[in-house]
């Protein structure tokens, strides 16, 4: 039977608190990169709440405990190169999870995504793969990496993001409906095509932050 992608902006007041951070302009750098790691760890939290686990049983000092065991091996997907800022709080969380990188840029004129990395292997190695990046604009190059990790084999497919614009959201849930988007927060709307000396670049998420690629690498 098929369904309606999932969407979940985060409703939670310390992501929205930090968002707001993150969209300042006067954020530098360095501050910019601890904020977009603290709201990675927030929001895979909320995409991770219903990971599959079993019953175990454990020793404590003073008598024996029902526990539990996570059972399905997590891929973590940063999109190069603003993705990379996401993985490493994420996966101090989940630190037996495996990193698959897929280098995508979009093009400034045409907005496609243009694939330069993946290193997947022939045969999937993990049962859910958390699509790491933090915008989600035209939604190119979202739908291109589940592409990529469906061509591969990945069962299960989750996007973290933290901002996306509407037409990102629409696209990559009508393109794959089985992938539920995590996102910190929806946006207005892309910008146009520059009519004007001054204009900002065709394709940015309205108010957003800017290039999250650039603020966090400091190349802007
Ligand atoms: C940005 C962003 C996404 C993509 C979103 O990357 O990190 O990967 O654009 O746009 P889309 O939804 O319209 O495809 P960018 O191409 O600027 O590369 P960078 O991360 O290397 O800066």
């Amino acid at each position: 039977m098929s369904r309606s992608a999932r969407v979940f902006p985060s409703q939670h007041p310390l992501i929205r608190h930090k968002l707001t951070l993150l969209r300042d302009r006067r954020t530098e750098p360095k501050k910019f990169r601890e904020l977009i790691r603290e709201v990675s760890i927030l929001l895979a939290y909320e995409a991770t709440a219903d990971l599959a686990w079993r019953e175990v049983e454990v020793h404590s000092p003073l008598a024996l405990a029902k526990g539990h065991e996570l059972t399905e091996k997590i891929g973590l997907v940063p999109v190069l190169r603003a993705g990379l800022g996401m993985v490493e709080g994420i996966w101090e969380m989940m630190p037996t999870a495996e990193v698959w990188h897929i280098g995508l840029y979009r093009d400034e004129r045409s907005l496609k995504p243009v694939e330069y990395y993946n290193k997947l292997p022939i045969h999937p190695t993990v049962q859910v793969c958390l699509v790491l990046d933090p915008m989600l604009a035209t939604g190119g190059s979202a739908v291109a990496t589940v592409d990529m990790l469906k061509k591969w084999g990945a069962q299960r497919i989750k996007f973290v993001g933290i901002i996306a614009a509407p037409e990102g959201v629409q696209r990559l849930s009508q393109a794959h409906p089985d992938v539920d988007i995590h996102i910190a927060v929806i946006d207005d709307h892309l910008t146009p095509e520059p009519q004007r000396p001054g204009d900002p670049p065709h394709g940015f998420i309205v108010p957003g932050l800017g290039d999250a690629g650039d603020r966090q690498f400091g190349t802007a």
